[in-house]
């Protein structure tokens, strides 16, 4: 059985001590889940290093959001897998639509880095997704396992197992405007199947989720799960999505 994952994407929001504070309210609330849901928190990387400590014997783990695809080198501003492992860090999101857009990153690049990441020991969380005019033009299932399969080409079969998908339609990240759970649904069967081995993948869906809407995905049989932006800042309402989403 696949396990439901809530894992939370900071983006450039917290600073260490605002990290603290939201770690302090989560943990007693986070130790009251049911033990079905694992629960990521994927702050700024300066921010791990203050949570690490108060995250060490909980439930909670820790993820990065992004990773560069060499170990060490002269790549100024980047972070290797290592590095990220040094902090404790079990989770990295890769391919982000953000990281895509404003950073460069393309399906070459998100090759790199899932394979750098497994290589390093960390859970690649890949992120795919399409955007509004793709999903206009009826693009949508073609694009999203043309970046499924692109992200994963080359991997041996006991890596492709170690992976965690994410599907993000672009235009529901931050808008308000989420997916039809049915159509999540349907996006993630085409993905689970575009690449062999990904049957007991969990895949997560992310854009708009919230308390209040979560369930109607985790009850979808393809959706293990959700990468949450907004509503993971506040302690509370996090809690309350993984409460819900398991
Ligand atoms: P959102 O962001 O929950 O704020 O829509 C999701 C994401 O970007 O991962």
């Amino acid at each position: 059985m696949r396990p439901v994952i809530c894992a939370g994407n900071w983006k450039m929001h917290k600073t260490g001590r605002e990290a603290v504070a939201f770690v302090d309210a989560f943990l007693p609330l986070a130790s009251a889940l049911p033990g079905r849901v694992e629960i990521v928190l994927c702050p700024p990387f300066t921010a791990l290093a203050a949570i690490r400590a108060k995250l060490d014997g909980s439930r909670v783990r820790l993820g990065a959001q992004d990773v560069h695809w060499e170990e060490s080198g002269a790549f100024t501003g980047a972070i290797s897998a290592p590095m990220l492992r040094e902090y404790g860090v079990h989770y990295v999101i890769i391919g982000h639509s953000e990281r895509r857009e404003y950073f460069g990153d393309t399906d070459l690049t998100v090759r790199l880095k899932t394979a750098a990441a497994l290589a390093g020991g960390l859970t690649p969380i890949v992120a795919v997704g399409e955007t509004i005019a793709l999903r206009d033009a009826g693009k949508t299932l073609s694009h999203v396992t043309l970046q499924t399969r692109a992200a994963l080409e080359g991997l041996s079969q006991a890596d492709v197992a170690r992976v965690v998908l994410a599907y993000e339609p672009i235009w529901a990240i931050g808008t308000g405007r989420s997916c039809d759970p049915s159509e999540a649904n349907a996006v993630m069967a085409e993905m689970r199947a575009c690449v062999p081995g990904l049957r007991d993948v969990p895949i997560l869906y992310g854009g708009s989720v919230k308390p209040e809407n979560i369930a109607a995905y985790t009850t979808q049989p393809e959706i293990d799960g959700g990468l949450v932006g907004g509503a993971s800042l506040d302690p509370s309402s996090f809690a309350a999505l993984c409460e819900k989403a398991s």
